[in-house]
C-alpha cells in the first residue's frame, strides 16, 4: 500500500500481530445463474479474474499490482485501479462478506442476493475499513459479462482540459470506455529512461491519453476521437494483445520507473471532474518547485478524477511535500485518498476532506465494534 495501512506500528506496552490470510486461498465455483462467486480473501485478484475469465466472465476490478495484491486487501482498501469508468470501484464487487470481529465473533452473509434490505450493508462498511474494524476472511463477488475485443490508443494532448474533453467524447461514442489514463510529459520521460522505451506517439506531446475501448478490437472506436482538434497528432492504436500490453506498461511501470530513483513521495488523491484541470495544473507547479526536485509527474486515472502524484526529492522522510499536495487537493474540494485508503501516513489529515461530524459518526462505528483498539491501531484515526 502506499499509506502504510498493513505497517504496523509500535504501540506501548502492546505486541503486534500480523495476520496472514495467503491461506484462505480458495476459490469457489462460479454460480453462472446469478454471475456470482466466492472466494477466499487471501486469493489474489489474478487468481480470481483468470478464474472469472476461463469460465467466460470477467472479474470488475483490474491493478497493476493484480499478481500480488490479495482479493481480501483490495476489498479492505476498496482498491479503484484502470477499470473504475467501467465497472466501479471494489465496493460495487461487493455483494456479501465474512468476517472476525476484534470480539471474536464471525459475521457471515455470502447467499448472493442481490437484493437485500435487512438492515446495514455490512459488507459496505467492511469494505475501505483497512483493517481497523474487522479481518475479512471471504467475500462474495459479482462478476461482468466480458466486454469482447478491445483497442487500446495513445492520444497527444496539450493539457488536462483537452484531455477530459476526450473523455467526455469518447464516452458519448459507440464504444463503451474500459479506461481513460492520463501521462504527463514528465511521467512519461521518467518511464521511457527507466525501461528505455521509445516515446509512444510519433511527435511529443505535452500529455498523453491513454484509452481503451470496447469497439471490437478493430480501433474503430478512435474514429469519432481522431478528428477532434484537441488531438494533436495522428492517434498511435494497438489491436493485437502485445501491443496492447506495449502500450498499457507505460502506464502500469510509473511506480517502478519512479522508485528507480528511490523512495518518493506517491500521493494518490482525487478531484471533481470540473475542477480537475485547474487541481492538476497547480499540483504539477508546485511539484516543480519543490525545494530538491529530481523527478515528478502528476498522472492517473483521468476519467475518474483520480490523479497520482509522484515527487522524488530525495527526502522521502519528509511530510512537507505530503502535506503541501494534500492541502492543494483540499482546496479544490477534492480527496485526499482516491484509492489506497488513509493508512497511518494520512491519518492526520483526514479533517481535509471530512467534517468533524462525518469523523464522529466513524469514530463511534470503531469505538462499537472494536472497544479496545485491537484492530490495526492508528489507522485511519490519530
Ligand atoms: C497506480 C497505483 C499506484 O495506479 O494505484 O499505478
Ligand atoms: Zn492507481
Amino acid at each position: 500500500g502506499l499509506v502504510g495501512g498493513s505497517v504496523p506500528a509500535p504501540t506501548a506496552g502492546r505486541l503486534p500481530v500480523i495476520v496472514s490470510t495467503r491461506r484462505l486461498n480458495s476459490i469457489g465455483e462460479i454460480d453462472h445463474l446469478s454471475g456470482q462467486v466466492t472466494v477466499g480473501s487471501g486469493s489474489t485478484l489474478g487468481d480470481v479474474q483468470r478464474h472469472a475469465t476461463a469460465a467466460g466472465w470477467e472479474y470488475g476490478v483490474d491493478l497493476a499490482a493484480r499478481d500480488s495484491a490479495t482479493i481480501g486487501g483490495t476489498v479492505a482498501t476498496n482498491a479503484g485501479g484502470i477499470r473504475v469508468i467501467a465497472n466501479g470501484m471494489t465496493r460495487a464487487q461487493l455483494v456479501g462478506i465474512e468476517a472476525v470481529l476484534a470480539d471474536g465473533s464471525v459475521i457471515s452473509h455470502l447467499g448472493g442476493m442481490l437484493k437485500d434490505n435487512t438492515g446495514y450493508d455490512l459488507a459496505s462498511l467492511l469494505c475501505g475499513s483497512e483493517g481497523t474494524l474487522g479481518i475479512i476472511t471471504a467475500v462474495r463477488l459479482r462478476l461482468h459479462r466480458p466486454a469482447g475485443a478491445t483497442s487500446v490508443g495513445f492520444i497527444g494532448v496539450s493539457s488536462y482540459a483537452d484531455a477530459l474533453a476526450l473523455v467526455e467524447v469518447a464516452r458519448s461514442g459507440g464504444a463503451r470506455v474500459l479506461a481513460a489514463e492520463i501521462l504527463d510529459d514528465t511521467s512519461m520521460d521518467r518511464v521511457c529512461e527507466a525501461f528505455n522505451l521509445p516515446w509512444p506517439l510519433r511527435a511529443r506531446a505535452p500529455f498523453a491519453l491513454l484509452f481503451e475501448l470496447a469497439d471490437g478490437g478493430d480501433g474503430s472506436g478512435f474514429e469519432s476521437l481522431a478528428d477532434h482538434p484537441a488531438v494533436l497528432d495522428d492517434p498511435v492504436i494497438a489491436l493485437q494483445a502485445s501491443d496492447r500490453e506495449r502500450l498499457w506498461a507505460y502506464r502500469e511501470k510509473q511506480a517502478e520507473a519512479f522508485a528507480e530513483l528511490g523512495v518518493f513521495h506517491n500521493l494518490d488523491v482525487s478531484v471533481p471532474l470540473p475542477r480537475l484541470a485547474e487541481c492538476a495544473e497547480q499540483l504539477r507547479a508546485e511539484a516543480a518547485a519543490m525545494p530538491g526536485v529530481v523527478a515528478y509527474g502528476v498522472f492517473g486515472h483521468l476519467a475518474d478524477g483520480n490523479l497520482h502524484v509522484a515527487i522524488v526529492d530525495g527526502d522521502p522522510d519528509s511530510y512537507e511535500v505530503d502535506r503541501a499536495v494534500l492541502e492543494c487537493v483540499a482546496r479544490f474540494e477534492g480527496s485526499i485518498s482516491a484509492e489506497h485508503g488513509v493508512g497511518r501516513v494520512k491519518a492526520a489529515e483526514l479533517h481535509l476532506c471530512r467534517t468533524p461530524a462525518e469523523i464522529g459518526a466513524m469514530r463511534s462505528i470503531k469505538a462499537a465494534l472494536d472497544p479496545a483498539g485491537l484492530m490495526n491501531p492508528g489507522v485511519i484515526f490519530t
